[in-house]
């Protein structure tokens, strides 16, 4: 096996080469610290305010694709192969603005200025893909950028009017295209990277298999995909984290196949990669994805990762299970798959060996009277920790439910199936009355807890009046009731 010791990725226009990288080396300390870019801030530290926007351009499918993420909670070792572009390569001392940063002087969007560079890289990466963005798309690129002292108004202004700036010089990611792509296909070497202190490695597999093998050889490594939830055991409570096997470059691992009746997701296949297929087959999903984070951890974490933490209020896992998804586990070669809702044996403990890993997820396609909806209740809209998050799935046939899935987080110390809610469907009428029934019988699934985000009795009262407000969105004649979509859609046309 060939090993490389050192790392190296573009930063700005410059090639670097780095031996010795720990694992637990952020790229943002790297950035301020090491590369004296200060341009990039640091506020939270826990990938929520934005401060610390960079992008990162990996080589796919169709050239370089760069994406906003926070470098705050994103490994330098991580970058390994990468274009990493901070805010001073927008333009340098002297030169014209970048027309992201002349519209937001021009429309006063910054006022302190700590969360502008942020700001600016969000709404470059905007900017390269759409031109004329609607203020819904502008939203939805800075739910993970806080600004505290300017207000949104003059920001949102700013984003739209800088596509309509004449550019005073080539763009530089768009001048520079050709020669980055020609480097980072250069450092396509298929060989493992074994970097880092004895006690703070860092190995980046070469491939999936060797992924596979590498976990055999070190049982107890800490896995990192997107780094959104290691990342924060680093900054936020000093965790030891070596040996640490990353997985983001695999690309392997970021595969999607959708074929006659099931879509199968990569477990490294990020919230972002796969908005577009679950948009296709699952559209209930729409709404609801974009309210798990803010733009730049959506880039960075994956499905495998928010389902092997375990995490009692993960968005993922309720919907998931509502649709019967299940999981391929896999340890060195061999390989086993296990329904979703048995995954999560107890609080913190998961049916994962540890030298195993989840290497996909499969989702069966809905079925004919199939009625699919996903719900979150936090107390922010955007970029908040869910209270309670439910995924339900219902056929009807004949006005009669005959097969019924409800899974719930922020319920228990798991995400899990609401069994006696399922069994008081499964065979009832399609009614207002079968719903307030179920309702009543959630309270003998669930006894939740009361903590700093919900209580016990708000828990329950919110998760059961989302089976009401299921019947009333599914139901055929509303009874009188205003339907919620079309609230959504008079809200939207306001
Ligand atoms: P990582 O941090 O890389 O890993 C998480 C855990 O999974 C680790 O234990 C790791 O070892 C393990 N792991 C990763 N991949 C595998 C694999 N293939 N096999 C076995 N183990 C693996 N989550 C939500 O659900 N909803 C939210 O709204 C939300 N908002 C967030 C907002 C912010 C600002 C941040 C920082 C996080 C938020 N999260 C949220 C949590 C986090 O983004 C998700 O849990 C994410 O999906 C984790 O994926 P990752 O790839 O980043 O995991
Ligand atoms: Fe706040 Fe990184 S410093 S998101
Ligand atoms: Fe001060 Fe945004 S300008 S935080």
């Amino acid at each position: 096996m060939k090993y490389r010791k050192s790392i190296r990725f573009l930063l700005n226009d410059q090639a670097v080469h780095m031996d010795d990288v720990a694992a637990s080396q952020t790229l943002l300390d790297y950035l301020r610290l090491n590369a004296r870019l200060t341009g990039t801030k640091e506020g939270c530290a826990e990938g929520d305010c934005g401060a610390c926007t960079v992008l990162v351009g990996r080589l796919g499918n169709e050239g370089m694709n760069y994406q906003p993420v926070n470098a705050c909670i994103r490994f330098l070792a991580s970058v390994d192969g990468c274009h990493v572009v901070t805010v001073e390569h927008l333009s340098s001392a002297g030169e014209a603005l970048h027309p992201v940063q002349q519209a937001m002087v021009d429309f006063h969007a910054s006022q302190c200025g700590f969360c502008t560079p942020g700001i600016v890289m969000a709404l470059y990466a905007l900017w390269m893909t759409c031109r004329s963005p609607t203020v819904a798309d502008i939203e939805k690129a800075l739910q993970g950028n806080l600004c505290r002292c300017t207000g949104y108004e003059p920001i949102i202004k700013a984003a739209e009017a800088m596509g309509r700036y004449e550019m005073q010089r080539p763009d530089p990611l768009h001048q520079s295209r050709e020669r980055v792509l020609r480097q980072l296909q250069e450092w396509q070497d298929g060989t493992r990277v074994v970097a880092g202190p004895d006690d703070d490695l860092a190995i980046l597999p070469s491939s999936l298999n060797d992924f596979a093998a590498c976990l055999v050889e070190n049982p107890e490594a800490t896995v990192i995909a997107g780094a959104t939830d290691v990342g924060l055991w680093v900054t936020k409570f000093l965790r030891p984290i070596s040996p640490a096997i990353f997985t983001d470059h695999l690309t392997e691992l970021r595969h999607i196949a959708v074929d006659s009746d099931c879509l199968s997701l990569g477990a490294g296949v990020s919230y972002s990669d796969c908005e577009s297929q679950l948009a296709a087959h699952y559209p209930h999903l729409t709404e609801y994805w974009d309210r798990i984070a803010g733009w730049q951890v959506r880039n960075m974490g994956t499905i495998g990762g928010n389902i092997a933490n375990g995490s009692p209020i993960g968005d993922t896992p309720p919907v998931l299970i509502a649709l019967g998804a299940s999981l391929v586990l896999r340890r060195g070669e061999s390989r086993r798959e296990l329904p979703l809702d048995r995954f999560f044996v107890d609080y913190g403990k998961q049916d994962l060996r540890k030298d195993e890993f989840v290497e996909s997820i499969r989702i069966p396609l809905s079925g004919t009277g199939q009625r699919n909806a996903a719900y979150k209740i936090s107390k922010r809209r955007d970029e908040d920790i869910t209270a309670v998050a439910m995924g339900i799935s219902v056929t009807v046939q004949d006005d009669l439910i005959t097969s019924c899935r409800i899974a719930l987080g922020g319920m228990a110390a798991t995400p899990k199936r609401a069994t006696s809610c399922e069994d008081a469907l499964t065979g009832a009428a399609w009614s207002e009355a079968s719903f307030e029934k179920a309702a009543d019988v959630l309270r003998h699934d669930f006894t939740p807890v009361t903590d700093w985000r919900a209580s016990s009795e708000y828990r329950m009262l919110g998760a059961q009046n989302l089976l009401r407000r299921f019947f009333l969105e599914q139901d055929a004649s509303t009874q009188g009731f205003v339907r919620l979509n079309e609230v959504r859609a008079l809200r939207a046309a306001e």
